[in-house]
């Protein structure tokens, strides 16, 4: 079974979570999509890890984690995480590949994205971590890829033509200083040769493991509005992180994949900028915030809280071709005298039930609301559906209703334990 697992909202969905606990079926466990900027929270005995671009199935052991073509790599973050692994015991010899095909990142992508940030009248709330400047590179075709890493002479060429574009549009356009080439050209060299080992076609691996019957899980990053194309653009990030960005980022055919998971929080968040129609007013906001420990994981940011928004995530159910949904963090609803689902928005005066794609109606719709009422019970400690509290039973059936689509797994806590499979 070859199965996507892609974000609903806006990320930090908790799909690292799912990811960790559906790994425990697969063989193989491959991101597809985006870089350093996703923060993949996964909870093992007690046991914080935070992924930021190994496959958050890298904690069972014997499976094999692939990072994908689509993937962007930043090394020195790669490193950490591997070092970070074996200090904590857990061997990834021969099970951590990484496709010869990534673009990496480079220190000027970062400070480009930093810089253009500060720039912009609109801003976007990057995480800063180079991610939209090197995929701009890739696309407009000077990036640096893994492979080139591994031959000196094809890597100081390609590095020598970026660095004489990017130092003058550094000094020219932001007042910025240049980058040294030698400095750059030795440290990755460095990295090189730590990843070598790692390093391989990952697109033949993942299509032989098909062949021989092996299952893959394809882990997406960030969530489906963030898509570069059916995101809430320009406050998008600059990957395609719907299912079919799995394709494209592991050189695996649409026709090998058999199911696609989508992961969905019982209330909204979002991190940077752009518009969010159910957005809580600021002192409800302030004690979600704390009560679901909404805190970017890669940067630290307060994220932004509000109720769940089934306009958004029926797009993203039809976007992704979902069939089968996991509910996350509804222990975080535990005492809440009324729950909220956004069922439609309503803009001059007219009701819609679709995703509206122009930011400037987004920006403006007003969310029209079923309410239901809460549970006083805490339900972390609950893992079978039918001992649930009778309203929080009555909220997961009014969310598959609207929704259309089946509830196959409910998250009540971090730990993988805390977990009822519906
Ligand atoms: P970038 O991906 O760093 O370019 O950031 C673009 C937008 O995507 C910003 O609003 C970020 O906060 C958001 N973003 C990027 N990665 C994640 C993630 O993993 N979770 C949540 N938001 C993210
Ligand atoms: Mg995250």
């Amino acid at each position: 079974m070859n199965t996507i697992i892609v974000g609903t909202q806006w990320g930090d969905e908790g799909k690292g979570k799912i990811i960790d606990i559906l790994s425990d079926r697969a063989d193989y466990i491959v991101r597809f999509q985006g870089g350093s900027n996703a923060g993949h929270t996964v909870v093992v005995g007690g046991r914080e890890y935070i992924f930021h671009l190994i496959p958050s199935g890298i904690l069972h052991r014997g499976k094999i984690c692939c990072i994908g073509n689509g993937v962007v790599v930043d090394p020195a973050v790669l490193i950490k995480e591997i070092k970070d692994l074996s200090s904590s015991n857990i061997n990834i010899n021969r099970r951590l590949k990484i496709s010869s095909l990534a673009h990496i990142i480079l220190p000027y992508h970062k400070i480009l994205d930093q810089l253009r940030e500060i720039k912009r009248t609109n801003k976007i709330g990057t995480t800063n971590r180079g991610i939209g400047p090197c995929y701009a590179d890739k696309i407009s075709r000077c990036g640096i890829r893994i492979i080139d890493l591994l031959d000196r002479g094809v890597f100081r060429d390609k590095l020598k033509d970026n660095l004489r574009e990017k130092n003058e549009i550094l000094k020219k356009v932001y007042g910025h200083r240049g980058f040294q080439f030698k400095e750059i050209y030795k440290e990755y060299l460095n990295y090189a040769r730590v990843l070598s080992p790692y390093i391989c076609n990952t697109q033949l691996l993942i299509n032989e493991a098909i062949d021989n019957k092996k299952d893959i899980l394809f882990e997406g990053a960030q969530g489906t509005f963030l898509d570069i194309d059916f995101g809430t653009y320009p406050f998008v990030t600059s990957s395609s992180a719907t299912a079919g960005g799995a394709c494209i980022g592991t050189g695996v055919s649409p026709v090998k994949i058999d199911k696609v998971v989508g992961v969905a929080k019982v209330y909204t968040t979002r991190v940077g900028e752009g518009p969010f129609p159910v957005e809580f007013p600021p002192v409800f906001a302030k004690y979600m915030r704390n009560k679901g420990n909404e805190f970017g994981a890669t940067t630290g940011r307060p994220r932004r809280c509000g109720w769940f928004d089934a306009v958004m995530v029926r797009e993203a159910i039809l976007l992704n071709g979902i069939s089968e949904l996991a509910i996350t963090k509804l222990d975080i609803l535990d005492g809440l005298k009324t729950i909220k689902v956004c069922i439609a928005y309503k803009y001059k005066g007219k009701l819609f039930k679709e995703f509206p794609y122009g930011l400037e109606m987004l920006e403006k719709v007003k969310p029209v609301y079923k309410e239901i009422a809460g549970w006083d019970k805490t339900i972390g400690k609950i893992r079978r559906y039918r001992d649930l509290p009778l309203n929080a039973k009555a909220y997961l059936s009014l969310l598959g209703d609207i929704l259309d689509a089946k509830i196959a797994l409910i998250s009540v806590g971090s730990s993988r334990e805390d977990t009822i499979l519906a």
